[in-house]
């Protein structure tokens, strides 16, 4: 199968920083389903903001449909307008991510920005705020909306331009369980589609259903593991070594306890 992705030992430290994420090898298919997992400060966001060619490793090399994602090869133009036109990355903080005055500006911005004809991106934002169930939101300003009407926006922006890959980090966290289902029923949509989704989360229920690969971020910052959702959300020491799942108190019959809990299946 064709790779999308192929990343041999990368490291990355933010400058005047500690590493952030060490020695990675990755080889992203066409059409996988892959779920970075792993707990806060291990790296997810890190990883996917380097697939998506805004920062480069500080160490190892990252290959992106055959050519390595460097800032020399991003500083020309028809290289990035290329690579942008086939990877979007929904940010895990949407306030990052949206800054035009209205939502239907932000849905707009980037056909506008990669050159499709006013008509078609008329059309392509209406469509985009249908699917997502936001039109009602088109002339509101995107930092006067709820944390899961942001997410939506952020979400319609990407789909705007229907990337062949879909970065997404944290998805389903500040939507409400309707919208979270929605999410999952999106990303399977998308795979259906044949296109690449890599999704950094901590929700496993996204993994369980979506059944891809699943990669193990620990807390030094490196891939513990690899392999089949089914085969990485069976392996309960595994998943309380990465803190993917935790013992909690709970109350049952009048006796308050504390076990390992599942939230997903
Ligand atoms: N801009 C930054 N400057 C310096 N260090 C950073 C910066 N952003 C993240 N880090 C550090 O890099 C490491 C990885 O952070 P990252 O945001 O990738 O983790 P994450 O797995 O996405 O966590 P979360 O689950 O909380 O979103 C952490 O130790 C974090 O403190
Ligand atoms: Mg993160």
């Amino acid at each position: 199968m064709e790779s999308v992705f192929e990343l041999s030992n990368v490291t990355f430290r933010y400058p005047g920083s500690d590493i952030a994420l060490e020695s990675v090898d990755m080889v992203i298919h066409r059409g996988e389903s892959v779920a970075i997992l792993g707990a806060n400060g291990s790296g997810k966001s890190t990883l996917l903001k380097l697939l998506d060619g805004l920062y480069f490793p500080s160490k190892g090399e990252i290959r992106a449909f055959g050519t390595v994602l460097s800032e020399s090869a991003m500083r020309n133009k028809k290289f990035a307008n290329q690579f942008h036109a086939k990877v979007g990355l929904v940010f895990q903080d949407p306030d990052v991510q949206l800054f035009l005055p209205t939502v239907w500006d932000e849905v707009a911005f980037a056909p506008l920005q990669l050159g499709m004809d006013k008509e078609r991106v008329k059309e392509t934002v209406h469509d985009c705020l249908e699917k997502l169930g936001i039109s009602k939101l088109k002339d509101r300003a995107p930092y006067h909306l709820s944390e899961g009407e942001k997410k939506k926006v952020a979400l319609a922006s990407v789909l705007a331009l229907d990337p062949e890959v879909w970065l997404m980090d944290e998805p389903t966290s500040s939507l409400d369980p309707r919208t979270q289902g929605w999410i999952i029923d999106f990303i399977l949509e998308l795979t259906g589609r044949g296109k690449t989704v890599v999704v950094a989360t901590h929700d496993l229920e996204i993994p369980y259903v979506t059944a891809g690969t699943c990669y193990v971020l620990g807390q030094g910052h490196k891939v513990m593991t690899r392999g089949g959702a089914r085969v990485i959300l069976e392996d309960e020491s595994l998943l309380v070594a990465a803190n993917l799942i935790h013992r909690h108190r709970h109350f049952h019959d009048r006796v308050t306890h504390a076990h390992v809990h599942r939230h997903w299946g």
